[in-house]
């Protein structure tokens, strides 16, 4: 088995792109997308049928790209409360998956399980002990939405929270998730806020949902831009032309990095100062730390992913 020591909490996550795991052409082509990380999917996007081709696909594709300097692969599992959970991870984890996606979660419980499963499995195959990461998508049940503040410390695996509007909408019997003007109703807003704020509150990525509608580009340029505003670091993708624009939407651009280190540069001239001013506009504590966080996104990303 592979080792996936590229996984990490200190890796931005900044396009996931979900690929079918039982679509040859699509597994080939999502390798020569400038995706962050390919989710391969063994959930809602394969046909009950074709599950088993789909996780010998998955783990045969896993093995044979064992290099993730570029691209981390991670595989999205069923849901624990079924009987699919459990095939998937014993046919997958022999590939040396960089993590795995757990959607409809029901509380921090199921990620403390998945961490032990994973821990038995890791053993099993000679594997680093925490190697594999967690993703979970925390709002997709009613119940997870009261569980948002489970999710910290839960594990040290746990590396980012995503949301989703579908599998909500539909468990609570919603005939749509949409306002006549088509942007997400209430309870869809609040699914994505308390994603955002317990993701930070367990230290971890924010990394928003995905833009159904693929072909709209200057929607998604909108969505993207005003994701990174509120918090996120990252996006969901489901078309490869969808890449491009998250990578350069959650990577600052010149003229914020030049800001973040005048910033960091006016508090390390200052001393000890808790506030310092630049061209008379008063900086505190949190300019810093936002100024901070701005150069490290700066870092994380080798250049030429953005620039695809
Ligand atoms: N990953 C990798 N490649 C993909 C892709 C994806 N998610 N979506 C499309 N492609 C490929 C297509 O195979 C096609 O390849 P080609 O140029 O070699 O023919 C190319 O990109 C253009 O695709 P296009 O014709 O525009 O779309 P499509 O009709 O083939 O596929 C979807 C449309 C929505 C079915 C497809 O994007 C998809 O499967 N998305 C992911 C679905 C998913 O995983 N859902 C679960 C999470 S919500
Ligand atoms: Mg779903």
């Amino acid at each position: 088995m592979q080792t996936n020591e590229s996984a990490g909490h200190d890796v931005q996550l900044k396009s996931m792109l979900f690929v079918p795991g039982d679509s040859e052409k699509k597994l080939a082509k999502g390798q020569s997308t400038a995706a962050s990380a390919l989710i391969l999917d063994l959930e809602d996007s394969v046909a009950a049928d074709r599950i088993e081709v789909a996780r010998a696909m998955v783990r045969e594709y896993l093995s044979a790209r064992p290099d993730r300097t570029d691209q981390q692969l991670w595989v999205r599992i069923n849901c624990l409360d079924g009987p699919l959970a459990l095939p998937d991870l014993v046919g997958v984890v022999a590939g040396g998956p960089d993590g795995i996606v757990l959607p409809k979660i029901e509380s921090a419980q199921q990620i403390v399980l998945l961490d032990h499963y994973l821990t038995a499995l890791e053993a099993r195959e000679g594997a680093r002990a925490g190697s594999i990461r967690i993703i979970a998508v925390a709002t997709e049940t009613p119940h997870a939405m009261f569980a948002a503040h489970t999710y910290r410390g839960a594990s040290s695996r746990l590396t980012g929270l995503t949301w989703g509007a579908e599998d909500l909408s539909a468990a609570i019997g919603a005939s749509t998730n949409r306002t006549e003007n088509g942007e997400y109703e209430f309870t869809y807003q609040l699914a994505r806020s308390i994603c955002l704020l317990a993701a930070h509150s367990a230290g971890v990525q924010a990394i928003d949902t995905l833009t159904t509608d693929f072909r709209d580009q200057s929607r998604l340029e909108r969505e993207v831009r005003a994701s990174r505003r509120a918090g996120f670091s990252g996006k969901i993708a489901i078309h490869p032309d969808q890449v491009a624009v998250i990578n350069v939407g959650y990577s600052p651009d010149a003229e914020e990095l030049r800001h973040a280190h005048a910033v960091v540069d006016a508090f390390a001239q200052a001393g000890h100062a808790g506030a310092v001013q630049i061209d008379g506009k008063m900086l505190d504590k949190p300019h810093l730390v936002q100024a901070q966080r701005i150069i490290a996104l700066g870092r994380s990303t080798p250049a030429k992913r953005d620039s695809f």
